[in-house]
């Protein structure tokens, strides 16, 4: 079976390791002046100064269509900022599509290395790649009906992405099992979560309500997922910690692949 995360092995990244040498090197660091008499301040305050002469990570494109320049005109003249949700649509869109991938990649490592009891099944990481397909569908269409061009990476789609960098990170990393790809996933559904929460809330607050009746079906889809993901992980941990390997994992997994 594929060696899991909390396997005793030859780490060495913690100073116990080598006592003579922690030693040492305490003793050395304790005996020498630091380097630079400062604290973090100062880096704080080029931070600062960077933040105040940043013109922000971008903007929303004008509307496509002449149907979304009227809607946006109108909208403005009502005093309310239309752009807000076309950023917060474009995050949905391409966290969703991001989502397409991440399962792409658990089936990947499912087929690979087998499921435990109670782990997941290729149905159920079917089930939500296609729920997260159909999110992306349903934000584009939204876009697309509102004047904008679906295929631009807002200035929340961006951030969006940046801060989640790490998770398609875990999912691609051939070190890590079944499992730990689901760590990821759990941080991945846990943001959908409370993003869509927010994006019903700004669909409704900007008069959006059929819009905001089809978010919420997609938001009972994404609780499912949670609750799917966390049950999966969760089995997973109970029987490592039964420090016996996963009986169905070894029954389950397949034949090399090449
Ligand atoms: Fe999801």
């Amino acid at each position: 079976m594929k060696k899991t995360t909390s396997d005793i092995g030859m780490n060495r990244t913690g100073i116990a390791t080598s006592p003579i040498d922690s030693a040492d090197i305490t003793q050395a660091a304790l005996a020498r002046q630091p380097s630079h008499l400062g604290d973090e301040s100062l880096i704080l305050k080029v931070r600062q100064q960077y933040a105040l002469e940043s013109e922000g990570v971008g903007s929303v494109p004008p509307p496509v269509s002449l149907k979304g320049v009227a809607k946006t005109a109108v909208d403005m003249l009502k005093g309310s900022k239309p752009t807000v949700f076309i950023d917060k649509l474009g995050e949905r869109a391409a966290f969703e599509r991001t989502g397409v991938r991440l399962y792409q990649g658990a089936l990947g490592k499912l087929e690979a290395l087998g499921s435990w009891e109670g782990g997941p099944t290729r149905e159920g990481l079917e089930r939500i790649l296609n729920d997260e397909l159909s999110h992306f569908g349903l934000v584009t269409e939204a876009l697309t009906k509102l004047g904008a061009d679906p295929t631009a990476v807002t200035p929340s789609a961006d951030v969006v992405a940046v801060a989640s960098m790490g998770i398609p990170a875990v999912v691609s990393d051939p070190r890590m099992n079944l499992r730990d790809t689901l760590s990821a996933l759990l941080v991945a559904e846990l943001t959908d979560n409370a993003c869509w929460e927010m994006l019903i809330e700004l669909a409704r607050g900007v008069g959006h309500d059929t819009l905001a009746d089809r978010f919420q079906l997609a938001l009972d889809a994404e609780a499912q997922h949670l609750s799917m993901v966390r049950g999966w992980l969760s089995s997973g941990v109970t029987l490592e910690a039964r420090a016996a390997p996963m009986p169905q994992a070894e029954a389950t997994r397949p034949a090399p692949l090449v």
